[in-house]
């Protein structure tokens, strides 16, 4: 695998923007969540680092879990609505608050497949918190409660989201050069 510099067309959002960005996010969740129990869902493996910075910057204590989903057609650049489980919670989460932490919220058929499974699973309540939200890509209708940044309709790694599953460790988001794309998931 190549160094990421033969694919990056420009720093999008630098570390110092994004962890500021989460202290911020980890603030509001605190307050929102006060006094409460609070189960934070990633959704792997993208979410990994958002998570772990997120948690950090939480003052409320908190459960984590994951939960792994791959759509049909994986590889492509397009999901669709139906998500199949490859790693489901560890335990049950029935009454409690949940809330699902993922990385990106693109044509947002992921997230919303996973939001109807899990309500069926009668939490407590159930909120969403992304990192990035390319609003312009949306199909299905999804609540967003907690948002880093809205973003262009550019394909983005590092920090957690993957370049053919590399480069998940830059500290910061970077735009993919769009003649290096091989395929994009
Ligand atoms: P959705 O179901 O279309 O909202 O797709 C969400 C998933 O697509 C994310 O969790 C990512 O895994 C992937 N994804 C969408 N856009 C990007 C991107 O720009 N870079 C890396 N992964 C992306
Ligand atoms: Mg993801």
């Amino acid at each position: 695998m190549q160094d990421y510099h033969e694919f990056l067309d420009e720093v999008l959002i630098p570390q110092d923007a994004l962890q500021a960005r989460i202290a911020e996010l980890g603030a509001q969740i605190s307050r929102d969540y006060a006094g409460r129990d609070l189960v934070l869902i990633c959704i792997l493996r993208g979410g990994v680092m958002f998570l772990t910075d997120l948690m950090r910057a939480l003052t409320v204590p908190h459960a984590i879990d994951f939960m792994a989903v791959s759509s049909y057609g994986a590889g492509a650049r397009e999901s669709h609505g139906e998500v199949r489980i490859s790693l489901d919670l560890s335990s049950s989460v029935e009454g409690r608050n949940l809330l699902l932490v993922e990385d990106i919220i693109d044509s947002g058929n992921t997230i919303a497949a996973v939001l109807a499974l899990l309500e069926t699973r009668r939490p407590q309540s159930l909120r969403v918190c992304t990192l990035l939200d390319k609003a312009e890509r949306r199909q299905a209708r999804v609540p967003i409660d907690y948002c880093g940044f809205v973003i262009p309709d550019r394909f983005v790694f590092g920090y957690g989201l993957d370049l053919d599953e590399f480069h998940r460790n830059l500290p910061f988001i970077g735009v993919a050069r769009p003649d290096r794309i091989l395929h994009r998931d």
